[in-house]
């Protein structure tokens, strides 16, 4: 089975590229290429129209992202470009070639404001121009590829949304926070986290084995979602990566972190304050185990 992977320099596409199943033949590209990825411009739709046509794959992994929160308040057409443009770029070629569609998504499509988990089906509502440009990706695919919202999917693609991705390599919240741990616990200066935006982290590894499990099983649900388990704040997170880094001798003295407001931080993006998603439904439909984020 042949799958296109866009983002392979990415979070996720280390990890995706680290495990891949048995009978895959993987062709992964990047913006630029090199590293054994092919160059491909996500902002570009008619290259992305043409690498579908030139490679033919059984399914495209659409991991590749304008995931720059509050710089896309300042570049929307960008973001747009690249989270709109190239899903629907991919999902109007693979229903030219049959092959299918995993569009990996996020919790920002919603607002955060209903305070208790969000269910695949639920209506979006995005509330900054990453989180809508990634819900015209989603609206894109679902309106090409027949995958009717909150009904029944057409077998030719997957949304799965995932939220607050950690892994080890790239840019993160925990590796942010590893370092500034290991540049304030040593001199003694206090970090300040915010308290009151609650979600899940989830780490690169259970999210790429999710992923594959979507292409080797064939599922068939429109939406997934896909967190590692439990709940947490930034701040919950910033003060488990301390102590987990010192438990692993990653670090002699984690830094005292103290709790903010989001009023206290203010960022040019607006962020869910509540994004947990509701994922028992997918984990079955996946069959794969639930880690606490954690332990992840
Ligand atoms: N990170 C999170 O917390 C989070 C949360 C929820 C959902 N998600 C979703 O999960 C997926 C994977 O995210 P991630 O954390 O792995 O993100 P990431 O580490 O930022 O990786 C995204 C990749 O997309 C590439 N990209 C951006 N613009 C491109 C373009 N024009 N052409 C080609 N490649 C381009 C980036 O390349 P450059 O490095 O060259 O820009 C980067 O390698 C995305 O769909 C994202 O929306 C992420």
């Amino acid at each position: 089975m042949k799958v296109l992977l866009t983002g392979g320099a990415g979070q996720l596409g280390h990890a995706l590229r680290q495990k891949v199943p048995e009978g895959i033949e993987l062709i992964a590209t990047s913006r630029n290429g090199g590293d054994a990825l092919l160059p491909l411009d996500l902002a570009d739709a008619s290259a992305c129209r043409a690498a579908v046509l030139k490679h033919r794959p059984d399914w495209v992994l659409n991991g590749g992202a304008y995931t720059a929160v509050d710089k896309a308040e300042s570049e929307p057409e960008l973001a747009l470009a690249v989270n709109g443009g190239a899903p629907r770029a991919f999902a109007e070629a693979l229903l030219e070639t049959g092959g299918r569609l995993l569009q990996v998504s996020t919790d920002f499509v919603f607002n955060g404001q209903q305070g208790s988990p969000y269910r695949p089906e639920q209506s979006r509502d995005p509330l900054g121009a990453y989180g809508r440009t990634k819900a015209a990706g989603e609206e894109a695919v679902e309106q090409v590829l027949g995958l009717a919202a909150g009904g029944a999917g057409s077998g030719r693609g997957v949304i799965l949304r995932t939220s607050w991705v950690i892994g080890p390599v790239g840019k993160n919240f925990a590796l942010t926070m590893l370092r500034l741990h290991r540049e304030r616990g040593a001199s003694g200066q206090a970090l300040g986290v915010v308290e009151d935006q609650v979600g899940c982290p989830t780490s690169t590894a259970s999210l790429a084995a999710a992923c594959w499990r979507v292409i080797t099983a064939n599922v068939q649900e429109p939406v997934l979602h896909w967190s590692d388990a439990g709940a947490a704040s930034w701040f919950d997170v910033a003060m488990a990566v301390g102590e987990l880094a010192q438990e692993l001798g990653l670090l002699e003295q984690p830094a005292l972190v103290n709790p903010l407001t989001t009023a206290d931080y203010p960022l040019p993006a607006q962020r869910p304050s509540y994004s947990l998603l509701e994922c028992s439904g997918s984990r079955k439909a996946l069959d794969l185990p639930a880690l606490h984020w954690r332990q992840a």
